[in-house]
């Protein structure tokens, strides 16, 4: 496994809608097992394949608790089927957007049908934490990320924090 570099704000790439994955190949493995390794290493709970710069529909997630085993979800063009009407805030950050954080009220809970690392279709239903990682994860395959939720002016406000950052740890 190889800890792969994550992609932050702004890179115009984060804002890519992600393609399919194609077939649940060695190289799809290999990739979910690196974005594991990378998530766990930041540490996150998720993480897009797109936040290391490849842009299909595959998501990594751990949602345990501390001091409870490892729980890692490999999940390959998932999709929400049904979400709950009933809502819940969380205080959300974003491995693209370090040092940031905002209370997002999403459906508390959902109905996702994804690919698993066998290749099967599985239908689960997820509440809690989990529920509000998928729906985190899910918008960076279709480029949208948690700034989306604030203002206009206090979203443009962290992107130009973000620009400052980028020309300042910039190459010379
Ligand atoms: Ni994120």
């Amino acid at each position: 496994m190889a800890k792969l570099p994550i992609i932050t704000l702004p890179d115009p790439i984060l804002r890519r809608a992600s393609d399919p994955v194609e077939r649940v190949d060695a190289d799809v493995l290999r990739l979910a097992d690196d974005m594991l390794e990378t998530m766990y290493d930041a540490p996150g709970i998720g993480l897009a394949a797109i936040q290391v710069g490849v842009p299909r529909r595959l998501v990594v997630l751990d949602c345990a608790s501390e001091g409870e085993k490892p729980d890692p979800r490999v999940l390959i063009n998932p999709e929400i089927l049904d979400l709950s009407g009933q809502t819940k805030v969380y205080e959300e950050g974003c491995l693209s957007i370090p040092d940031f954080r905002v209370d997002i009220e999403r459906p508390a809970e959902l109905r996702l049908r994804y690919i698993d690392r066998d290749g099967k279709l599985q239908e689960h239903d997820a509440s809690g934490l989990l529920a509000t990682a998928i729906q985190h994860e899910l918008d960076h395959l279709d480029g949208k990320l948690i700034i989306d939720f604030l203002s206009r002016l206090k979203r443009e406000m962290v992107v130009r924090k973000f620009k400052k950052l980028a020309r300042q740890d910039g190459p010379l």
